[in-house]
């Protein structure tokens, strides 16, 4: 069933076929599950749409039918969604899975050039976009920006054959005969009950492929197995949050991160649950929009980030104590280390004591948590911050950078000692890269043994609860959202004022971390507060807002090993104000100093929040 043979590339229920189809819609149909409401939807200015599971049923049967019948798409083709949270965007995915055609979601708040580079990447046929959508008010115009991924493709290569553009702001779009098709005119092509048989599946083909940050500029497609997301992901989501029939489930993520592929669309749906699903800002256009909604539809069980409850708690109790949020009986909680103070915040003002707070600690990667309270199992006594246990069939441990294990209170970096049906497949057309981002660290090939590293610290307590710590590699964690410094190094080196970069992630009291850039310009070039903002859109375009550097600052030098290498390490320690440490491989100390003169200025502003 698992297959070791060609480990690291672990592959489970070998022989298996299936379609996640089967387990998210068909089981349902003829049973009560039917009538019941699949998703809750609201729209940023307060239109509402709900479906229920019937309803989702059929409009994915349509939309499969349409796209195999009018676009081509074929099993194992890939076709990368561009959309914002409507219902479209789900019921896209499970029309594609159904085909057995991979989809590659991208979050709808990358640039044109990002998306490109995934387009490129992922060799897609289809795109699926929006005319418009709503943001704090404002009308976000995606067609253009998809446009421009198009062209930007096409220039590298890859034509994309059919664009499917969903109607939801009704806002005017600039049109390619031939080449652009409105989602409900290639809908209404299908009949009313247009039926697709689910496409059988391999356990062991590609589901989806989801691209995250890592150490290099380029990022990784992450590709996800039929068989084995399925499995853990329906078993996780139990565990977590102990489903039972009345349950109204919302998870606040977007689905262009994997949180929302496995909370929003794959996992409740396997459990036929009850879900409200947002558009917009968490605090448009009052901060209590998100516990307007908790009222609104009775949600039982709520799953955010931390620094969405920063930011919601920074706005004051009133906010909180307008609403009746006593239907809450499970919280949940991911993306980064949660402050204790946070933690108890949460507990006792928005689940008044009573909810349980489910911390869990996994990755893209992972597929579905690792490390949680299982509630749906047992539930173990709570400590602030701390994740608790390893799921069953998890083997978790914590080891020193020499591979010995550590201590209990000990920090070193968090380990997993056996494959798990959720673990990625690999990375897309990238096998080598696999292999040594996850498998190099501590794996001993020569021994047949392999070790998966996630790259983040961890400390394991006298009492075995596991505390994450965040990353221990270059990727920053941004209000939830991973980030590659090199990546924006990458980006602002594409400046022609630009000879030499370096990015850190800064602490920030409601956003965990901001990314702070360290500039040395070119030869002819002056620092001003122009070129600042000019550079900051450099990274804007991208990679997109989410990225954008809370300061650029210039120097003349930044601190370097003698081979060249940039030293975030120093530049880190002296923006969070720590002691520098060992310097001897510093090419130049005076580095140190005009990094030190430059961040003065910059802790300051981040002290005041
Ligand atoms: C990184 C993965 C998994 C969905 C969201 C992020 C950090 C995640 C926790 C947690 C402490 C956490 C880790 C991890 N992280 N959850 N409960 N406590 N840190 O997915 O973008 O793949 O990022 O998020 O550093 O490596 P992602």
């Amino acid at each position: 069933m698992l297959d070791r043979s060609n480990a690291p590339f672990y592959r489970w229920f070998v022989g298996a076929e299936t379609n996640i189809n089967i387990n998210a819609l068909d089981r349902w149909i003829n049973t009560d599950v039917a009538n019941k409401v699949a998703y809750y939807w609201e729209g940023e200015p307060g239109d509402t749409r709900t479906l229920s599971y019937r309803e989702l049923y059929w409009e994915v049967n349509r939309l499969a039918w349409a796209f195999r019948e009018l676009t081509g798409l074929k099993p194992g083709d890939t076709a990368t969604l561009y959309l914002p949270m409507i219902p479209e965007l789900p019921i896209s995915m499970l029309a594609l899975t159904r085909l057995g055609v991979i989809h590659s979601v991208v979050f709808s708040g990358f640039s044109p050039q990002a998306l490109a580079d995934r387009i490129v990447d992922a060799k897609a046929k289809v795109l699926i976009t929006v005319d418009g959508f709503y943001r704090r008010g404002r009308v976000i115009r995606l067609k253009e920006e998809a446009d421009k991924a198009i062209r930007l493709a096409r220039d590298r290569g890859v034509t994309v054959e059919k664009v499917i553009v969903v109607r939801r702001a009704g806002v005017d779009v600039p049109w390619h005969e031939g080449l652009d098709v409105w989602y409900h005119d290639l809908i209404g092509e299908a009949p009313v009950k247009a039926y697709v048989r689910p496409v059988p599946r391999k356990a062991t083909d590609v589901l989806f492929i989801l691209y995250t940050s890592g150490t290099t500029g380029k990022p990784k497609g992450v590709m996800h197995s039929v068989g084995g997301y399925m499995t853990y992901v329906y078993n996780v989501f139990k565990w977590n949050w102990d489903p039972r029939p009345g349950d109204v489930f919302w998870c606040a993520a977007d689905i262009g991160w994997i949180t929302g592929h496995t909370y929003i669309v794959y996992g409740p749906l396997m459990h036929g649950m009850t879900q409200v699903m947002y558009e917009g800002a968490p605090d448009y256009p009052k901060p209590d929009r998100i516990w307007a909604l908790v009222e609104k539809y009775d949600v039982t069980t709520f799953y955010t980030s931390p620094t969405l409850l920063r930011l919601l708690r920074k706005y004051g109790d009133e906010w909180v104590e307008k609403h009746d949020l006593s239907s809450l009986r499970l919280l949940g909680t991911v993306g980064e280390p949660i402050n204790p103070e946070v933690w108890k915040w949460y507990y006792k003002k928005i689940g008044g004591g009573k909810a349980p707070i489910v911390d869990t600690w996994w990755q893209t990667e992972t597929g579905a948590a690792m490390i949680s309270p299982a509630p749906g199992i047992s539930l173990v006594p709570l400590k602030p911050g701390s994740a608790t246990y390893p799921l069953p069939g998890i083997v978790a441990d914590v080891l020193r950078y020499d591979g010995s294990p550590a201590s209990p209170g000990e920090k070193g970096l968090l380990v997993i000692r056996e494959p798990w049906p959720g673990m990625l497949m690999g990375i897309w057309r990238d096998p080598d890269r696999y292999v040594k981002t996850y498998w190099s660290m501590f794996s001993r090939p020569d021994k047949g043994v392999w070790i998966y590293y996630p790259a983040d610290f961890a400390v394991r307590d006298a009492d075995g609860y596991f505390w994450l710590l965040g990353r221990a590699d270059e990727v920053m964690n941004v209000a939830g959202h991973r980030l590659g410094t090199i990546e924006l190094e990458d980006a602002l080196l594409t400046h022609p004022a630009v000879s030499e970069a370096a990015v850190v992630g800064a602490p920030h009291p409601v956003k965990g971390q901001v990314p702070l850039a360290l500039v040395v310009l070119r030869e002819g070039y002056e620092p001003s507060p122009e070129l600042e903002e000019e550079l900051k859109e450099t990274v804007r375009s991208m990679i997109g807002p989410i990225a954008v550097p809370a300061r650029v600052l210039f120097v003349r030098k930044l601190p370097k090993t003698r081979s060249g290498k940039i030293m975030r390490r120093i530049i880190l320690a002296l923006v969070e104000g720590r002691p520098v440490g060992d310097l001897s491989t510093l090419e130049d100390p005076a580095a140190v100093e005009e990094v030190k003169r430059a961040v003065e200025e910059f802790r300051s502003l981040m002290r005041e929040g």
